[in-house]
């Protein structure tokens, strides 16, 4: 009998410009890895990162709790969050630890879930931290690949991505708010014009023919959201830099990460990608910020770590 999974899950890219909520890729920057143990029938959080241990406000134990309901699970689990993906940083950090939480629960009690029903319960989890539930990241983090989010009823499409598609992301050192997700949600315009949402509909949808026809150029191209990143980008400082010194630096498209602050270039992988890290760190160095930057591709969804 499998009494203790270990799933490892990676870190997300959600929105890629105009694609707000709807679309994620999966990136091999960072990933969070999560042991469950079945016990006898409490829920505990075993961690040495600065996370909340408290199951309610932890996003693996939320979706622990939910799925123990759901599926009438009486044996307690013991959760061990092993945090990879840096929390707060629009890399999909919630999301990373929902997503192996899932695959990882779905194993040790052999539930065999398809895919939308293994998103929607990685989805309850991001409560905890976002405030609301989206599912972007964590469909990315739990199939990989490029995802596109249908909403009401909830239903996934995965596309897999060019080979040659790589990113850039610059990570800036810089205190994040608590709740940032739910602040930077906050930013953004209850109401758009028309013509911003004929200008992000048609670069989603080149975005959607980018990665069917497996072409890089075309998805780089059409990272441009006249919507979302206007709105956000006072919170990044030297943003308008990092993005125009990438953009010279031959990136094909640039936008924040998630929610932010990271910022993240698109490209391929003939470009000099270490230039365009380089651009990107000057552009933060210009409003006195630090940041790290990683070179990245896309990545696979969340799989078992047999050790
Ligand atoms: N689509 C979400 C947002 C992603 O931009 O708020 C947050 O991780």
């Amino acid at each position: 009998m499998v009494s203790k999974v270990t799933v490892k899950a990676p870190s997300s890219t959600a929105n890629l410009g105009p694609g707000f909520d709807v679309f994620g890729l999966a990136i091999d920057a960072f990933y969070d890895t999560v042991t469950l143990t079945k016990t006898k029938s409490r829920i505990t959080i075993v961690t040495k990162d600065n996370i909340p241990t408290n199951p309610e406000n932890n996003t693996a134990g939320l979706v622990v709790k939910n799925m123990k309901k759901k599926f009438k699970i009486k044996d307690g689990v013991e959760i061990r969050i092993e945090k990879g993906v840096p929390a707060g940083f629009g890399m999909g950090s919630s999301a990373a630890s929902a997503a192996a939480t899932v695959v990882a629960f779905d194993k040790l009690f052999r539930l065999k879930l398809d895919d939308n029903a293994l998103v929607e319960f990685a989805g309850s989890g991001e409560k905890a931290s976002a405030g609301t539930i989206h599912y972007d990241n964590v469909a990315a983090s739990v199939l990989g690949g490029f995802v596109i989010v249908k909403t009401n009823p909830l239903d996934v499409i995965r596309i897999d991505p060019p080979i040659n598609l790589r990113m850039c992301v610059a990570v800036p050192k810089i205190d994040v708010p608590k709740k940032k997700t739910k602040v930077s949600r906050g930013v953004i315009p209850k109401n758009v014009k028309l013509v911003d949402s004929i200008s992000n509909l048609s670069n989603a949808a080149a975005i959607v023919a980018g990665f069917m026809k497996k072409d890089s150029e075309m998805i780089g191209n059409s990272i441009k959201d006249v919507i979302v990143e206007p709105a956000r980008q006072h919170m990044i400082p030297g943003f308008a830099k990092v993005k125009e010194n990438a953009i010279k630096a031959g990136a094909l498209g640039v936008t924040i990460s998630g929610a932010g602050p990271s910022v993240i270039a698109f490209s391929k992988s003939s470009a000099d990608l270490k230039k365009i890290g380089l651009a990107m760190s000057r552009g933060f160095t210009s409003a006195n910020t630090k940041c790290q930057t990683i070179i990245c591709k896309p990545s696979k969804g969340a799989i078992e770590n047999r050790k």
